[in-house]
């Protein structure tokens, strides 16, 4: 009896893989089981690690009270019909680099694992949170030959939730009453949108003067390097790990959320072919619609720098990583 409820039971339970047992893909497997959002398959290239990271996180379960289920493996054919695959694999930055350092290095092992994945989950969302994060997704949409709305990066949730936490402290108020949006690459060219923040309905800029607002900005956009900077090696995963979880239970939970997340853009803020942070409604089809919100002159032409960077970084990974069919097939 027990076996056919089991069997009954399973199921309905989502399957998210995480790819990368590392900081980042940790954070977020812990989470999910916590929030008992689906059951995790964690795939990692390092015999044992996933296992055991596995293991202590089932063991956890038994304090928690959680009880959905989390394999450890190395294995690809263990993550198959997985309903999102999220790839955190890849090397973080270290202190100096910026994440367009990690483009030739990681883009293999992007494109690798999203190879590996998808032929073993065909229906699967993806998120991509390998750095440097528009280039990967990108990447990643080109291996898989999926509609483009199946594949997203996640970056804009991490930026705005920094940016919202910088607010909330100039402020002394709960990070809970901020709301703010950051556009743009994953990388100092972003774009924070004091314009849009608002605090309990209150624009940010009848709460700020400017010279403090520009400092939150510029706070926000060298967010990831001041935390690589204080651990010395690796870098920030428990705001990386939640910023994921928001975009998974949006897809599992069918939400249809606006979150600011790296998405294919097909003339949206007159830009075509590529991958860059814009506000998303995500929701069970991935990325259901992209909002174009109004921008300034100001905003407009850092948004088109930002894209024009990570425009330039995807065809120096494209043509390294991902030469013409034609090249591939020539003797
Ligand atoms: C960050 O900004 C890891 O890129 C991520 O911390």
């Amino acid at each position: 009896m027990v076996s056919r409820i089991h069997a009954a039971s399973s199921h309905v339970i989502p399957r998210v893989t995480v790819v990368g047992a590392g900081s980042v893909g940790n954070a977020l497997a812990k989470r999910l089981i916590d929030q008992q959002l689906a059951d995790v398959v964690l795939i990692d290239v390092v015999p044992g690690r996933p296992q055991g990271i596995a293991l202590d996180l089932t063991q956890a379960g038994a304090i928690e009270g959680h009880t959905r289920q989390i394999t450890g493996t190395n294995d690809y054919d263990d993550t198959a019909n997985s309903d999102v695959v999220v790839v955190t694999a890849g090397l973080p930055r270290k202190p100096g680099m910026t994440r367009d350092d990690l483009a030739l290095v990681n883009g293999p092992i992007v494109i690798e694992t999203v190879r590996q994945a998808i032929a073993r989950s065909p229906q699967a969302q993806f998120i991509i949170v390998t750095n440097p994060l528009d280039v990967m997704a990108y990447l990643a949409w080109q291996v898989s030959g999926l509609p483009h709305q199946q594949v997203m990066g996640m970056a804009g949730v991490l930026d705005s939730a920094r940016f919202r936490t910088f607010i909330a402290m100039a402020l002394n108020v709960p990070v809970t009453d901020v709301s703010a949006l950051v556009l743009g690459g994953h990388g100092d060219l972003m774009v924070p949108l004091p314009n849009h923040a608002t605090v309990s309905g209150i624009p940010l800029t009848e709460l700020l003067d400017a010279a403090t607002i520009q400092r939150l900005v510029q706070r926000t956009q060298h967010g990831g390097a001041e935390i690589v900077n204080l651990l010395k090696t690796g870098g920030a995963h428990y705001a990386p790990g939640a910023s994921v979880y928001a975009m998974v239970a949006a897809i599992l939970g069918d939400r249809h959320r606006i979150l600011p997340a790296a998405a294919y853009l097909t003339g949206e803020y007159q830009l075509h072919d590529l991958f860059i942070g814009v506000p998303c409604k995500i929701g069970a089809q991935g990325v259901e619609a992209v909002l174009e919100v109004s921008l300034d002159q100001a905003q407009q032409a850092a948004l088109h720098r930002s894209a024009e960077a990570v425009q330039r970084q995807v065809q120096r990974a494209m043509a390294t990583l991902m030469p013409s069919p034609a090249l591939a097939l020539q003797p």
